[in-house]
């Protein structure tokens, strides 16, 4: 392992133990990325001694006026260098309750520090001392089990993961971003311990999930999230997404694999969270909306509503961003629909217009969202959906070219509405605002100024309205 430590930080850090005569190991996820040809930017550096004073002096050996946070009361410290975030820490053995994810740690040996890890690929340490400098020190055989892809822990799973109920979803999170198997007596640790996951923080459990969101293939890990039981508990909605009812012989797609397809196939084309999202809940209000009739079979009319609707709880729940992120969400899912439903007939222009503006420059991520979508298997069902698919883009592109409805304002404003009628803000504003859209979108009248105060004036009379400015030098006549 000697040669793929060429990071110079490596060597300093081997004579600052030296001289404090203390051992030193690199270990943990960098060891592992390391093995797995993965980049990698955090070093954990544990050492039989004082890693805090370890820390200083490597500081002092790089010089430079290196800086190092001291966090005492873990018994740790951080420094930067070189592009590095290097962590230096005492090795430790840990003990826990049964309430808390938080151990009780004494002072232990490589061992003791080895044990209480999550994952043989996590446990893995290289001597940086001088009689064995490079030495792969692998008591449970990580190496071999990164070549089987298989995630297992080094002790009983089922301390493990009771001790450290995160670990759970660490298991499937590792298993999909590096597309591994988890051992079988693991894996059924994971759902006896399921419930045990209410004692960890919604915020780690969220990481945990954006980062199963954003592995490569996604539906990995929510299958195995299904499977373990957790899903249930911690995204139920998901959850409920699963399963066939068959009415008169006739059934409805089963919408929680059809959404994982969804997923994974969005995933080929983004590494946009915010849109995974969007793939995730696009259909998640289909159970509540579930309808048979005899004549039409399975409906699920509205599920576009009430799954944007169904948004902001879900991300208040999970404690995502309830931003800008989360109304882009719930955008794509109001509108994830819209785009398929333009080609039934011939399409007019007044409805691409509409949506246009309505996606604004989420247009592009909403077809890519609705192209996502298409997971029939029928082959030429499958050819007639892209080839819709590609009309609706080129007449977007089309009408988009001609009238520029990206972030669009209509042409005369609020302000110009009270100005030209002097009168207060009220709702006659509101209505002649409405009137001059509606009718640009709906191409009664051009995209223009001009064409658009001669509206507004003809709508004003209508409403008993006069003009209170000479709107002929407004109008250019
Ligand atoms: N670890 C653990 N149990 C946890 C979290 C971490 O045993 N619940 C140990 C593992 O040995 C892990 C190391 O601490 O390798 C560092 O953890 P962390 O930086 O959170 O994760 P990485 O394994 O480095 O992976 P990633 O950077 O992808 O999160």
């Amino acid at each position: 392992m000697k040669e793929q430590l060429n990071h110079p930080i490596f060597n300093i850090v081997r004579q600052a133990a030296e001289e404090l005569n203390v051992k030193a190991y690199v270990i943990g996820g960098f060891v592992r990325d390391l093995l797995l040809k993965r980049p990698s930017k955090d070093i954990d550096i544990v050492v039989l001694g004082n890693g805090i004073e370890t820390a200083l002096l490597t500081a002092k050996l790089i010089g430079k006026n290196t800086k190092v946070s001291v966090f005492k009361n873990f018994g740790t410290a951080m420094l930067q260098y070189k592009g590095y975030e290097i962590e230096f820490v005492g090795a430790r053995k840990e003990s826990y309750r049964t309430d808390s994810r938080k151990p009780i740690v004494e002072n232990g040996t490589l061992e003791d520090d080895q044990n209480r890890r999550d994952f043989t690929i996590n446990a893995m340490a290289i001597s940086l001392n001088k009689e064995d400098f490079g030495q792969l020190i692998d008591p449970f055989n990580g190496r071999e089990d990164l070549a089987n892809k298989i995630i297992r822990t080094p002790l009983e799973p089922n301390k493990t993961y009771s001790d450290d109920p995160l670990r759970m979803m660490r298991a499937i999170r590792f298993a999909s971003q590096l597309n591994f198997s988890i051992e079988e007596k693991s894996f059924k640790a994971i759902a006896e311990n399921k419930d045990r996951i209410k004692i960890v923080s919604q915020e780690r459990i969220t990481d945990e999930l954006n980062k199963i969101i954003l592995s490569p293939t996604p539906s990995i890990g929510f299958k195995l999230l299904e499977k373990s039981g957790l899903l249930a508990i911690i995204f139920p909605e998901l959850q409920k997404l699963k399963g066939v009812e068959i009415i008169d012989g006739k059934g409805h797609k089963d919408n929680f694999y059809h959404t994982l397809q969804v997923l994974d196939n969005i995933s080929q084309n983004t590494s946009n969270l915010w849109l995974r999202w969007a793939a995730i809940l696009h259909d998640i209000a289909k159970p509540q909306t579930k309808r048979f009739d005899k004549v039409h079979g399975w409906t699920f009319h509205g599920h576009e509503d009430l799954g944007a609707k169904m948004v902001p709880g879900i991300f208040k729940r999970l404690k995502l961003p309830l931003d800008q992120k989360m109304k882009y969400v719930q955008k794509l899912v109001r509108l994830h629909l819209r785009p398929i439903a333009l080609v039934k007939d011939e399409v007019s222009d007044s409805a691409i217009r509409r949506l246009l503006y309505e996606a604004g420059d989420d247009i592009d991520d909403l077809m890519t969202l609705c192209k996502a979508d298409i997971t029939t298997k029928d082959k030429s069902k499958l050819q007639r959906y892209l080839a819709n698919f590609e009309k609706v883009e080129q007449k977007l592109k089309e009408v988009e070219e001609k009238d520029r409805l990206r972030n669009w304002q209509p042409p005369v404003s609020g302000e110009e509405i009270m100005q030209i009628f002097n009168i207060k803000p009220s709702k006659a504003v509101g209505d002649l605002k409405y009137a001059i859209r509606e009718a640009i979108l709906d191409g009664k009248i051009p995209n223009e100024k001009q064409a658009a105060l001669r509206y507004l004036i003809k709508k004003g009379k209508e409403m008993g309205l006069t003009p209170k400015v000479e709107i002929n030098s407004l109008l250019n006549e």
